[in-house]
């Protein structure tokens, strides 16, 4: 989407900056890895499909996209004390946060979350923990979010546990056709009565499957995530 096209965030070990064509080649570079292919269920694309898929994503108001770029694991920096430019010319590119504005019935405040961090080099630092944190804050403060899914392959069990232990996501559905599980985090209470559609069949509605425990987790967790926000730098992506 067009929205974030020049915004920058900056945490502590991330920054999110938008998706560029200048950042394709590298991006298609890594989805070239089978595991990666199998634990995100992409296909691999062509550098054009590559370069078209960008240039749609950017135009297209369902879809948030943020390039994750971290300092080189020498650098003596500190990202939030360095200019918007700096961030830019001194971080490379180590992965991808996503959020899918596809609800069925366009529920604006419904999006579907995923975390790529393609440099294995820079995995278990610490560094998908914060930009789950970031995108999330930012879903929530900015655009009035209220619930996020996550869909992740059953072999990959880190990124289950990432969103499950840090965050309180928890199971709604599981595809073994797909062999994928789907998980919920929203701040929404379920209706007290169930709704039923014209055919008598129970509506599924977020937040339905969530136990007590789930909802006081989110409720912490979102107050949590919020505090944090206001610790991320915002700045301008020229
Ligand atoms: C899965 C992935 C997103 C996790 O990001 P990360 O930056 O490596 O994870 P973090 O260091 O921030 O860890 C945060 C939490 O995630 C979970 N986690 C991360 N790696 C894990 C692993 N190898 N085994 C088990 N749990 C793991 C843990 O709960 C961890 O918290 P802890 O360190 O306190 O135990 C990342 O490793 C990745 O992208 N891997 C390859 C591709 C992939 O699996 N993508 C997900 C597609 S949806």
């Amino acid at each position: 989407m067009k929205l974030n096209e020049n915004t920058i965030l900056i945490g502590e070990k991330v920054a999110l900056v938008p998706y560029r064509a200048e950042h394709v080649p590298k991006y298609h570079e890594w989805m070239k890895s089978p595991f990666l292919q199998e634990m995100t269920a992409s296909e691999p694309l062509t550098l054009d499909e590559e370069y078209e898929m960008q240039r749609s994503w950017h135009l297209d108001e369902d879809k948030l996209t943020f390039i994750l770029t971290a300092l080189p694991e020498d650098s003596k920096e500190a990202l939030k004390e360095m200019s918007d430019t700096s961030v830019k010319d001194k971080t490379v590119m180590i992965g991808d946060v996503n959020i899918f504005l596809n609800d069925p019935d366009q529920d604006r405040t419904f999006g579907e979350i995923e975390l790529m961090i393609a440099e294995s080099a820079f995995r278990r630092t610490g560094r998908g923990y914060e930009a789950i944190k970031i995108m999330m804050g930012y879903a929530l403060e900015m655009l009035g979010f209220k619930t996020f899914h996550a869909k992740i392959s059953l072999k990959n069990e880190p990124s289950i546990n990432l969103f499950k232990s840090k965050f309180g996501f928890y199971e709604v559905s599981r595809s073994e056709v797909f062999q994928e599980v789907c998980l919920e985090w929203t701040l929404l209470s379920p209706p007290t009565e169930p709704r039923m559609d014209e055919y008598g069949n129970k509506i599924e509605v977020y937040g339905s499957k969530a136990t007590a425990d789930d909802r006081a987790k989110i409720a912490e967790v979102s107050k949590e995530l919020l505090t944090y926000y206001k610790s991320v730098k915002g700045g301008k992506y020229e």
